[in-house]
């Protein structure tokens, strides 16, 4: 008799369920891909799901009962939140089980300190799901591309984010209106500023960077601009120039460090994640061998997440069988073996931008900008002055050649004193994304 692989849940809902449900599902293919049956042995859960069937399983109300369960190898931690989420890990893992968890939040915070706990108890941890949902981007950058050296990386990684400025794109709607949708469709995070502030970005782009660049994981020192201020004005005018406002999340390594960065950014219509939609992810990878590649999928869902989860319930399962040392590592590097490649201040990246502003119209007032923009050696590229009603403000777009971001504040800084330009100028990166 081949024993199964014993699994625990703790967590029961949207990613629970569908974990549930595609293990039932597939169960067949599944055991003959880990050469082992996979068994749920016992799910906590605050309450049942009626999106899935758990008949004849442990169910206990107290998700800790599971981690401590001698009947279980691998934990999945599909409840969400850092603080009990990061205490169960630590308890399963003293206990001596494998982890499988979705958790961006949880692996971006606390990541280094649960690998560590669980390195020294000699357990697996796995978290295909925290990134891009059923896009299996972490194992395509820690497996598929580990011959590389990944130059850049640039991905919407947040689905609501993107629903919201497709909707503005395509149908000119007002960002509220589109954010209550978006809520509806169950897609945003439980506090919905995680994805307009660009925080649940931030988490996926700290974890792809560790991968992608070895460097341990860093959520502190990510650039954070989320997408409230952008308005279908914003839109438009991008539209004009022949660019698209995508929200992305943005790693590089320059050769002086790694510029982590999440914020709105123009990029020509013509570039593949322009094209990417609604609720979809797409993450872009440069690496020096391969070059370009594309990664495109559901970024989050019911089924498309528990397609990640299982695949790592899987990885895990078939590592059961093999030596510790002899599997992947946590972060694709090895724990010792972790660069110490700085990571950037954004005032130390340079990128081209979209400015906005409001203005007086009088004479000299446009002359007065250019002047100080010379001053900055920041040079334009094109321009768009919107017609105004009389003793209306006037509205100047503008985008620029590449400049430092320093020197761009320092230009704004300087314009928003004129006193004949509105202090609130809106300002978008612009990513040309071509190597
Ligand atoms: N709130 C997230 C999103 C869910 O919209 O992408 C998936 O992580």
């Amino acid at each position: 008799v081949v024993e199964p692989v014993k699994v625990g849940i703790a967590g029961l809902g949207t990613v629970g369920s569908g974990t549930v449900n595609v293990l039932q599902r597939n169960k067949q293919e599944i055991a003959s891909r880990v050469g082992r049956p996979i068994e749920i042995t016992h799910i906590g859960a605050r309450r049942d799901n009626p999106a899935c069937n758990i008949d004849g399983i442990k169910v206990s109300r107290d998700i800790f009962a599971v981690a401590e369960d001698p009947d279980v190898d691998i934990l999945v931690e599909l409840i969400g939140g850092t603080d009990t989420a990061r205490e169960l890990l630590l308890t399963a893992i003293k206990h001596g089980k494998h982890i499988v968890t979705a958790n961006k939040a949880l692996i971006a915070e606390h990541g280094n300190e649960i690998f560590t706990a669980a390195h020294d108890r000699g357990v697996d941890v796995a978290f295909e799901g925290s990134v891009a949902g059923g896009i299996p981007i972490l194992k395509s950058l820690g497996e598929g591309l580990a011959a590389n050296h990944i130059q850049w990386i640039a991905g919407i990684i947040n689905g609501t984010g993107n629903y919201i400025l497709t909707e503005m794109q395509e149908h000119g709607r007002d960002f509220d209106e589109v954010l209550k949708e978006a809520q509806a469709l169950g897609y945003a995070e439980a506090d919905p500023t995680f994805d307009v502030e660009g925080v649940d970005a931030a988490h996926k782009l700290t974890i792809l960077a560790s991968i992608a660049f070895g460097i341990p994981l860093q959520f502190s020192k990510v650039y954070m601009e989320g997408i409230a201020r952008l308005t279908t004005e914003d839109v438009k005018n991008a539209d004009s120039f022949g660019y698209r406002i995508k929200h992305l999340g943005i790693a590089r390594d320059t050769g002086e460090g790694i510029e982590l960065r999440v914020h709105p950014t123009l990029i020509p219509k013509e570039v593949l994640l322009a094209s990417v939609n609604g609720v979809m992810n797409a993450v872009m990878i440069e690496g020096d061998a391969v070059g370009p590649t594309l990664y495109y999928g559901a970024g989050a869902g019911s089924d498309p997440t528990a397609s990640a989860v299982v695949a790592d319930i899987i990885e895990v399962g078939r590592a059961l069988t093999a030596e510790h040392d002899e599997r992947v590592p946590y972060l694709g590097f090895h724990a010792d073996q972790m660069a110490e490649t700085p990571v950037l201040d954004i005032e130390d990246v340079t990128t081209s931008f979209y400015i906005r502003m409001s203005v007086q119209d009088k004479a000299g007032v446009l002359a007065d900008i250019t002047r100080i923009l010379t001053e900055f050696n920041i040079s334009i590229e094109a321009m768009i002055q919107r017609e105004a009603e009389e003793n209306e403000p006037v509205s100047i777009v503008l985008m620029t050649h590449k400049v430092s971001e320093r020197a761009m504040n320092q230009a704004l800084a300087k314009i928003a004193e004129l006193g004949t330009v509105e202090k609130d100028i809106m300002r978008i990166r612009v990513e040309q994304l071509d190597a």
